[in-house]
């Protein structure tokens, strides 16, 4: 296959996709409840359509991914759209679409959501974003639930906001809406975020004002390395299903990465070996931070594996990309089988926030996407070409 396809290369299970999206949906059986799958975590049309034949939701945080939403066939009213930043265009586009429900960060968005509904003569949804406080105990850069993180109300601002918003003929107030962060291992920041808008429906309840749904967001945290403690989607409902159920109101999740972290690898290739003075290997890959960023951004571990692993002794490496970078780092201090150039390696968990947040730097051409069902395989997303990259240059 990677013959065929070429490397780099990002291949995704279909069977991981559809398993784990049904084992998360399982987990939450005994209550009401959609997964809205997170289309920032792997956005490509493929997988998409993967979730929505599950009978996965669509959760979008751009108009960019409504369009990939409606184009995988999602129905605007299965589809929430959340985003710090907005724009006319996009809240435009949201009103008029007639989605789920538009998840408003600000007062200010939803006076402005308000004036677009009133304009075009609607009734727009609204859930109101809650910024709870809470820490994931995640990367700085991927905690979104704490005060002075730019996402949300908080609690007293949302209570206000809903209230004086009630009345309008425009606005429909049909939900909370709370994110406290991604890659998150432990139970309480979760069930925290949940207690917080279940807290606030139930405060907005004794005042005459009910809601249809309650979207406690997505986050759940996958082991990227071995032992790494995470909770199970079994624990992840105990905490959140508690807080929730007295509410009586639907649950929304809004998953992505552990749905589709583990359904994909990134292959690459082994272009040239160097010792290092300490004599360690640089093992030097086809692969970099444009086609998996996450290692240079936050520091990240994936595991990385010989395709077809040969026998000896282990060498002691760093696995780096191509990129002018130091940064391009895809494996600091590992241990692989020996190596040789042209040898196939795996890059592990890539399937959520991979191939989605690839760049072109260098002027790298995009990799390409593979879905494998069974035995068979296909692209799904075609490599870039040079012609592509430049084609809106003047
Ligand atoms: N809902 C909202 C409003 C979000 O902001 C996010 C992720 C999700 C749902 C899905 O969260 P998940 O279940 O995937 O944790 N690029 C980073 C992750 C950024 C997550 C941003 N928001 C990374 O590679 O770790």
């Amino acid at each position: 296959m990677a013959d065929a396809a070429g490397t780099p290369v990002h291949v995704y299970s279909r069977a991981v996709l559809r398993t784990r999206v049904r084992a998360l949906d399982a987990a939450f059986a005994s209550y009401p409840h959609d997964l809205h799958y997170a289309i920032k975590a792997n956005a490509t049309l493929a997988v998409v359509r993967e979730m929505r034949a599950e009978g996965a939701h669509a959760d979008a945080n751009s108009g960019g991914e409504i369009d990939v939403a409606l184009r995988a066939g999602y129905a605007p009213d299965q589809i929430v759209f959340t985003g710090v930043g907005k724009t006319h265009d996009e809240l435009v586009r949201a009103v008029t679409l007639g989605l789920k429900a538009i998840n408003a960060e600000s007062p200010g968005e939803m006076e402005r959501i308000d004036a677009i509904a009133r304009a075009h003569g609607t009734r727009a949804r609204v859930a109101v974003r809650v910024n709870p406080d809470v820490d994931a105990g995640s990367h700085p850069h991927i905690s979104t639930g704490l005060r002075g993180n730019k996402f949300g109300m908080t609690p007293a601002q949302a209570h206000q906001m809903v209230t004086s918003m009630a009345a309008r003929a425009h606005l429909h107030v049909v939900g909370l809406h709370v994110h406290v962060g991604s890659q998150i291992t432990s139970a309480e920041p979760l069930r925290r975020g949940a207690e917080a808008i279940a807290g606030l429906a139930t405060a907005l309840a004794a005042e005459g004002i009910s809601l249809e749904h309650l979207d406690v967001g997505g986050g759940l945290g996958i082991a990227y390395e071995p032992g790494q403690i995470v909770l199970t989607e079994a624990e992840y409902a105990a905490a959140v299903l508690p807080v929730v159920r007295p509410t009586g109101l639907r649950l929304v999740l809004e998953p992505g990465r552990w749905i589709a972290a583990p359904a994909g690898v990134l292959l690459t290739r082994v272009v040239d070996l160097k010792a290092q003075a300490d004599g360690r290997w640089f093992v030097i890959v086809d692969a970099g931070m444009t086609e998996l960023l996450r290692p240079a951004l936050y520091g990240a571990w994936h595991g990385i594996e010989a395709v077809s692993p040969r026998a000896g002794a282990p060498i002691a490496c760093d696995v780096v990309g191509p990129v002018c970078e130091t940064s391009d780092t895809l494996g600091k201090a590992r241990h692989l089988p020996p190596v040789d150039v042209g040898d196939l390696l795996a890059v592990r968990d890539t399937g959520a926030y991979g191939a989605i947040m690839a760049s072109n730097y260098n002027r790298r051409p995009m990799a390409a996407e593979v879905l494998v069902d069974g035995a068979a395989w296909r692209v799904v997303r075609r490599r870039q070409t040079i012609d592509d990259m430049l084609q809106w240059d003047e």
